[in-house]
């Protein structure tokens, strides 16, 4: 008995070695090990056997059984590598590697400022509101006291839209600032009014270091009864303050814009040199950052708004001037250049 067990034994392993594929090696199982297998069949003739060969056979039949399977056990397990190590060798995809890491990307510097900008004047109780930058003639000037001919227009080169109306005019532009905004806002909603409306712009420009023909404005216009210049004042020093730091001092001059009157242009002292003179500031020890003004009488007649019981301010303000101030940017090409190289240091 014990010499059939040898036997059988060399010959399962034997052929076991040589089988390569799943059917060959079901079929061993079947043949050996299945209920009607060699094995199966000498593990159930044992009981016939006399005791004492039965109790050698028997353990040395449990004994091949164990190795059988085991054998089989490890027989699949290298199958099923050498089947993994094949496909990927044809699809050239090592599905064991680590994933690649996901790259985190980051907010360009001018919606960071346009973000940080919205949330100050939130918190002071403006909405925030968008509109088109295809403008018409109208709203971009003519309902802001700039009728054609008049000298203001040279204050904003204009790119106009190839597009003629049935009258033979020409009266679509992309919009040169955000005042535009203000007209359309009013036509819509009655006082109070508290609202930043941000976007781009567009000039008609010589592109040089400060100057691109695509940039962003955000336009403020608050409009109640009882709306002075003080209130100007105080919302606009809030805002240098909480962008440029609390010991921040403003400066408002005289300016001229004819959609306001008074018109006035702020300028912050220089949070870098503090007022003394540097290059940020062109050691002028003050920064110009926007132009503001009380909302004229004319345009708030323009959108039924009489100005005998209501007043207002306006104001607009390039923004890619504040990230340039405050990282130090002597360019201004490099914010719409996409190069990563600038953009991945904000
Ligand atoms: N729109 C003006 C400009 O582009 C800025 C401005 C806005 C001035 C509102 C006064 C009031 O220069």
């Amino acid at each position: 008995m014990l010499d059939t067990l040898e036997e059988l034994k060399t010959k399962a392993l034997g052929e076991l070695k040589n089988l390569n594929d799943r059917s060959g090696i079901e079929a061993w199982r079947v043949g050996y090990l299945g209920r009607k297998g060699a094995l199966t069949k000498i593990l159930r003739s044992l009981p016939e056997l006399a005791i004492e060969e039965r109790r050698e056979a028997g353990s040395a039949a449990n004994k091949l059984k164990a190795l059988l399977e085991e054998s089989l056990t490890n027989k699949q397990e290298s199958l099923k590598k050498a089947d993994i190590e094949r496909i990927m060798g044809e699809s050239r995809i090592d599905v064991s590697l680590p994933g690649y890491p996901v790259r985190l990307g980051r907010l360009h510097p001018t919606t960071q400022i346009l973000r940080e900008t919205s949330a100050i004047f939130a918190s002071m109780g403006f909405e925030v509101v968008e509109g088109p930058e295809v403008e018409t003639d109208y709203y971009n000037f003519e309902a802001l006291n700039i009728p054609r001919g008049h000298p203001a227009r040279d204050m904003w080169d204009t790119l106009w839209v190839d597009y003629t109306d049935e009258k033979g005019e020409r009266p679509m532009l992309m919009r040169t600032h955000t005042s535009p905004m203000q007209i359309r806002f009013m036509e819509r909603r009655r006082p109070p009014i508290r609202v930043i409306m941000p976007g781009k712009v567009y000039r008609y420009e010589a592109i040089d270091a400060t100057h691109e023909s695509m940039f962003y404005q955000i336009e403020g216009l608050a409009v109640d009864k009882g709306i002075t210049m003080a209130h100007l004042k105080g919302t606009l020093y809030e805002y240098a303050r909480r962008l440029f730091g609390q010991d921040r001092r403003v400066r408002f001059r005289c300016d001229y814009f004819p959609f306001v009157e008074p018109g006035v242009e702020m300028a912050i002292d220089c949070f870098i040199c503090k007022g003394e003179g540097c290059r940020v500031c062109k050691n002028e020890g003050w920064i110009e950052i926007l132009g503001a003004g009380m909302v004229h009488p004319d345009v708030l007649r323009r959108v039924d708004c009489d100005p005998e019981i209501y007043t207002g301010f306006a104001f607009g303000m390039g923004l890619e001037r504040i990230p340039m101030l405050k990282y130090g940017i002597d360019d201004i090409r490099l914010f719409y250049s996409n190069d990563l190289r600038f953009l991945e240091q904000f």
